[in-house]
């Protein structure tokens, strides 16, 4: 099999780009996937997924349906009827061993051969990461909806799988415009074949309150009720937050919820004139300038309001992490954003989160445990980093989001019709060619708790635009928080990229054919 070439090393291999799929055409090779597998060892014969095929599940109701969701992958396009069951028999078998130690919380192994493809994992959660990469080890076209010809090889071999960080994330901004829970489930679905495993929502801004708060309902009835060009906006209910939070889990991703505080604030200012220190609301702002907004630090209704909002949003949040923004509060004074800072972190203790703030918290003082998400660029001032630097090695976790490398809605290039400039352009070469482990100066590489790719939606309005901008740069990410250093390398890198984009048309998602990548073509 061509798969014999291929091994995840110190000297990355180029793979080569799929041609057309016919009877004859090798299989993926167990390293051609993204991200990067730790260790593949390719070798023996194929799998075929046949119309005998089962999938077999050991048991526990978890396994049964990451089963089920394969088969739904895989039934459409296939033709197949790939029975979900716990009889014993040749196919694809998922199994749970809790004692191999060495696989972690969301590591898998995969070996393939003749009989079938055995998935092995500790937790369901690394099952269901090796199901991303056996569909990834399939043509791209087992990702249609209607029946295509096959055939239907996995390579044979072993994979052994582990991240190499517990936060791969992605932020959607759904405050600048709104976004649907349909809409947001799509992106999951996107992201969990990339194997991301935290959505991060940010649902406040001064543009729009999009979570249901019953204690201060105006914030979504007005606060909800426009966005960016001043359309009408919209909000989730507690019933569709907990139906994004269930459909994400169901994909392993934790949803982080964001109220940014205590600048970006206008919506909430704007639909309780008692938050202000002047008492006078603000109108409703559907602008895209930022820094002008903040809540009220002298007033103790603020408190009650910050109170009652992180414990309503606490108790929809099953995830350990509660996200409380503190970036851009340019109209509140640094001795206020302090004395703030020193309030709220204690509130979302209190409801039993932990604090992730923007990294503007390492200005203040983080609470214990506290994470702080990177977003500068290569010009910030040597003072920014060296206190986020100073707050890691004083035990804050860092989970880098420089927005010169991997903020998705900068522009590709001049010409990229959507996003914005101010970090520059961030071509896919740029986005993925830096090694978060020794990013920032000073940050002890213990204190990097992973990468988190924002979208932010000044600009972005549709699932298309969305798309538009996270593909090809999205899998770039999960490969930097996920693959071992030994196996980033541009050049091979780059090839295993180009055989996503027939993947990608597959599924209906259209994305930018950037000039640094050998797509082939259509
Ligand atoms: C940010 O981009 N203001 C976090």
């Amino acid at each position: 099999m061509a798969a014999g070439f291929f091994t995840v090393g110190a000297t990355p291999v180029p793979v080569p780009v799929p041609v057309p799929e016919t009877a004859d055409t090798p299989a993926t090779p167990l390293a051609g996937v993204i991200p990067a597998p730790a260790s593949a060892r390719p070798g023996g014969s194929p799998y075929r997924i046949t119309h005998d095929t089962r999938i077999q599940v050991n048991g526990t109701p978890e396994v049964r349906r990451i089963g089920q969701y394969l088969a739904e992958i895989l039934r459409p396009s296939t033709g197949y009827p790939l029975p979900v069951t716990d009889r014993q028999g040749a196919g694809i078998r998922l199994r749970l061993a809790p004692g191999d130690t060495t696989l972690g919380q969301e590591g898998y192994r995969l070996d393939s051969g003749r009989s079938g493809v055995i998935l092995t994992a500790r937790a369901p959660a690394g099952l269901f990461h090796g199901v991303q990469t056996l569909r990834q080890l399939l043509p791209a076209a087992v990702e249609k909806d209607s029946a295509q010809p096959g055939p239907w090889l996995v390579a044979g071999g072993t994979i052994e799988d582990v991240p190499r960080y517990g936060w791969r994330g992605a932020m959607l901004d759904v405050s600048r415009h709104f976004f649907t829970v349909d809409q947001v489930k799509r992106y999951v679905d996107q992201l969990a074949l990339y194997k991301f495993n935290k959505l991060h929502l940010h649902l406040s801004d001064d543009q729009g309150w999009r979570i249901a708060v019953d204690s201060w309902p105006r914030l979504t009835t007005y606060g909800g009720s426009t966005q960016v060009g001043g359309g009408p906006g919209g909000f989730y209910t507690k019933a569709d937050y907990k139906e994004i939070v269930r459909y994400a889990a169901s994909r392993h991703l934790e949803v982080v919820p964001e109220i940014d505080l205590p600048g970006h604030t206008n919506a909430a200012l704007a639909s309780y004139a008692e938050l202000n220190c002047d008492g006078v609301a603000p109108p409703l702002y559907t602008g895209t300038e930022v820094g002008f907004s903040s809540l009220c630090v002298d007033k103790e209704v603020t408190y009650d309001f910050v109170d009652d909002v992180v414990r309503e949003l606490a108790a929809l949040t099953p995830g350990r992490y509660l996200h409380i923004g503190g970036d851009e509060a340019h109209s509140t004074s640094h001795e206020d954003y302090v004395t703030f800072m020193d309030r709220v972190q204690p509130i979302v203790e209190r409801y039993g989160k932990t604090v992730i703030g923007w990294h503007q918290l390492t200005g203040a003082t983080p609470a214990r445990g506290a994470l702080a998400q990177y977003w500068g660029l290569d010009s910030t001032s040597a003072e920014e980093k060296a206190r986020v630097a100073a707050a890691a090695r004083n035990g804050t976790g860092v989970v880098l989001s420089p927005a010169d490398r991997i903020y998705l809605d900068m522009k590709y290039d001049k010409d990229t019709p959507l996003g914005l400039d101010w970090a520059g352009y961030v071509d896919v070469r740029r986005s993925y060619d830096w090694d978060p482990g020794d990013y920032l100066e000073g940050v002890p590489a213990a204190a990097v708790r992973g990468v988190e790719a924002p979208l932010w939606t000044e600009t972005i309005v549709t699932s298309a635009d969305v798309e538009y901008m996270a593909f090809p740069r999205l899998p770039g990410v999960a490969e930097l928080g996920w693959s071992p250093v030994s196996a980033h390398g541009w050049e091979g890198y780059r090839v295993r990229l180009a055989a996503q984009g027939a993947r990608w048309e597959a599924l209906g998602i259209g994305y930018f054919r950037s000039p640094q990548v050998p797509w082939g073509a259509r």
